[in-house]
């Protein structure tokens, strides 16, 4: 069966938003562990807008499952990398104006930057995955930096509609035979929710997906009743 690795960096968000202590990123990486994923990322920006360094610290050492830090290639963060030692490490391209990453790396024109940091994370044994879109040029680059994975961009796929969404689909139906072939193993990753995931979710040569942003919006609605009905408990037991 398929993986799923859960994104829990917006659980951070809200946190941020407040400034205080709730919720707990750790936290829901553990539920999220006991529901069954087999994974957690998280990542940690520059601007550290929502996880905080302290967060994936605390995540190396209760997480039962692995931990997948998604970072820019930068120094900063990829020290912090190599003292965290995480199973893997997703490595994206980041801007600080945006809101999500917006695109894959470009690993092509880049190489031998990539393949320095790639082989920086495998003499601590930490894996490398190269997130990009579903191009055999950038997949043939990420297999020659040496990366162990390719995470292949969803988002042109999520964001399209109708035909256009075949064709995405047909993208990345490709490109995930192109990775394969390479002796890459495939991740796949951004904008897939609850309607869209199963076309995806049936291209054989991926093996795990990583879920944040549909995922933790919907545990907010499946969970709001229960949370409602508990805080309504407490005022019942106020009365006499
Ligand atoms: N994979 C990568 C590389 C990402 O940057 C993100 C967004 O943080 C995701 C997967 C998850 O995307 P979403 O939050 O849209 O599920």
């Amino acid at each position: 069966m398929k993986r799923l690795s859960v994104n829990i960096d917006h659980i951070a968000t809200l946190r941020q938003a407040r400034g205080e202590n709730e919720p707990e990123p750790v936290t829901a990486a553990l539920i999220a562990e006991l529901a069954g994923a087999e994974g957690i990322v998280t990542h940690l920006r520059e601007d550290r807008r929502h996880i905080q360094d302290r967060d994936v610290y605390l995540l190396r050492k209760t997480l039962k499952t692995k931990l997948d830090l998604e970072m820019a290639a930068t120094e900063e963060i990829i020290d912090i990398a190599l003292d965290v030692v995480p199973e893997l490490v997703t490595l994206v391209p980041e801007k600080r104006q945006e809101l999500t990453t917006e695109g894959g790396l470009d690993v092509a024109s880049q190489l031998s930057h990539y393949r320095e940091v790639t082989s920086r994370f495998h003499r601590k044994n930490i894996l490398v995955s190269l997130f990009v879109a579903p191009n055999k040029d950038q997949i043939k680059a990420a297999k020659n930096a040496g990366a162990d994975f390719v995470e292949l961009h969803t988002g042109e796929y999520a964001n399209a509609a109708g035909k256009a969404a075949e064709a995405e689909l047909e993208r990345l139906m490709k490109a995930a035979r192109d990775a394969a072939k390479l002796g890459l193993k495939v991740n796949a990753g951004h904008g897939l929710n609850y309607r869209n995931l199963k076309p995806v979710a049936m291209i054989d040569e991926i093996e795990e997906f990583s879920i944040g942003h549909a995922l933790i919006s919907h545990a907010m609605f499946v969970g709001l009743e229960r949370a409602v009905k508990e805080m309504i408990e407490i005022l019942k037991e106020a009365e006499h």
